[in-house]
């Protein structure tokens, strides 16, 4: 991201904040980044983590969930987002998806609300959004509460409204390779005041409270934050560019035979953060083939897959099949989309895939 942001200024800023007598004694700079999210998400609370892991386990534990408890998650989504619910001993309860979008099948998932069910994961792959009308109906009709992870969808929104604002509790990610990133890090929404002050406790050992329960060391650092904080503001550039480079990929992919461009919803915007195209006579080998010749992609490069066939969850839960899920992610080709990419890069990939398809 280097001819986006000002290095220079970070390098001076970094430099300062090591300098300065007090430094391993402030929070100032999680003070100061908590409040620009709050800022920018027009939201109540901000709360700095070490992770999205952090902050989905975080979000969990404030919603109450225990041994046995049943959270509804998509097929479509990775195992860092079902780890925290194992983490917990509750029952990850895996929902289908759509045939169009990464979006619940809301019959399968309206059938599998149980007496056990306390809630709702949302995890927006690759900055696409759910119906969002339709989850938060189902959330209300079924006392359910509703925790986005919003990893991978930092300033995607449905109608007005960003991701990760919506429902209960919104989970973020800092690592590299996401929007904004500090290397590790994240953060968690939430308009609720009980959450957050629950959220703030467990994220470092509830020191505040007098160890009333057990926490954990889930606290940002200053330096990241001072890191983030920067690149937050240069977040309305990050988000141009990064639309810039995907509607490029899409406008001249889109142009090949037997490849179309993933549908959003007319009331999405998506972040972009991976382009999405659909192959009619695809195989995968060739999206093994695509990595193999340098080209990044959720299945050939990180062997994508509904959640539930990952040995870690397959052992636990084993004989879950999501026919959709299965058909959807066998033809989807997710692009991972890095901020360094010039132009010319761009090319590249668009050449190179037209030399195989
Ligand atoms: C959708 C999703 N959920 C959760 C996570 C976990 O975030 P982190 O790696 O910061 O713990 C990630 C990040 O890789 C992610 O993409």
């Amino acid at each position: 991201m280097k001819h986006i942001i000002n290095t220079d200024l970070l390098n001076k800023k970094i430099s300062q904040f090591l300098n300065a007598e007090d430094y391993y004694l402030s929070t100032k700079n999680n003070d100061i980044f908590e409040q620009n999210l709050q800022r920018f998400f027009g939201v109540q609370n901000a709360i700095s983590v070490s992770s999205g892991t952090a902050a989905l386990h975080c979000s969990l534990i404030a919603c109450n969930i225990k041994e046995g408890d049943e959270i509804l998650v998509p097929a479509i989504s990775v195992p860092m987002s079902i780890s925290p619910i194992l983490y917990l001993k509750a029952k990850p309860i895996f929902v289908d998806s759509n045939l169009e979008n990464i979006d619940f099948d809301y019959e399968d998932l309206e059938n599998k609300i149980t007496i056990k069910t306390k809630g709702i994961l949302a995890v927006y792959m690759w900055g696409c959004s759910y119906n969002i009308d339709k989850l938060l109906a189902i959330c209300k009709r079924n006392n359910l509460f509703l925790i986005e992870d919003t990893c991978q969808s930092f300033g995607s929104r449905w109608k007005k409204k960003y991701l990760g604002t919506i429902g209960d509790l919104g989970c973020f990610s800092l690592k590299d390779g996401k929007i904004i990133s500090s290397g590790e890090g994240g953060f968690i929404l939430t308009n609720n005041f009980e959450l957050a002050s629950k959220c703030k406790n467990l994220r470092s050992h509830f020191s505040t409270s007098n160890y009333t329960q057990i926490g954990y060391n889930y606290r940002l650092s200053e330096i990241q934050a001072l890191i983030a904080n920067f690149q937050l503001t240069y977040i309305s550039k990050i988000l141009k560019y990064r639309k810039k480079q995907a509607n490029y990929l899409i406008n001249h992919i889109s142009k090949f035979d037997n490849i179309s461009p993933y549908k959003y919803y007319k009331e999405e915007t998506s972040n972009l953060f991976s382009p999405l195209f659909f192959l009619n006579n695809q195989n995968f080998d060739f999206f093994s083939h695509l990595s193999d010749i340098g080209i990044l992609n959720s299945v050939g490069s990180f062997n994508f897959c509904p959640v539930y066939r990952r040995k870690m969850i397959s052992e636990l839960y084993p004989n879950i099949f999501c026919k959709n899920s299965e058909k959807f992610v066998s033809k989807l080709l997710s692009l991972i989309l890095l901020p360094n990419y010039s132009f010319k890069d761009l090319d590249l990939i668009i050449n190179k895939i037209s030399n195989l398809i």
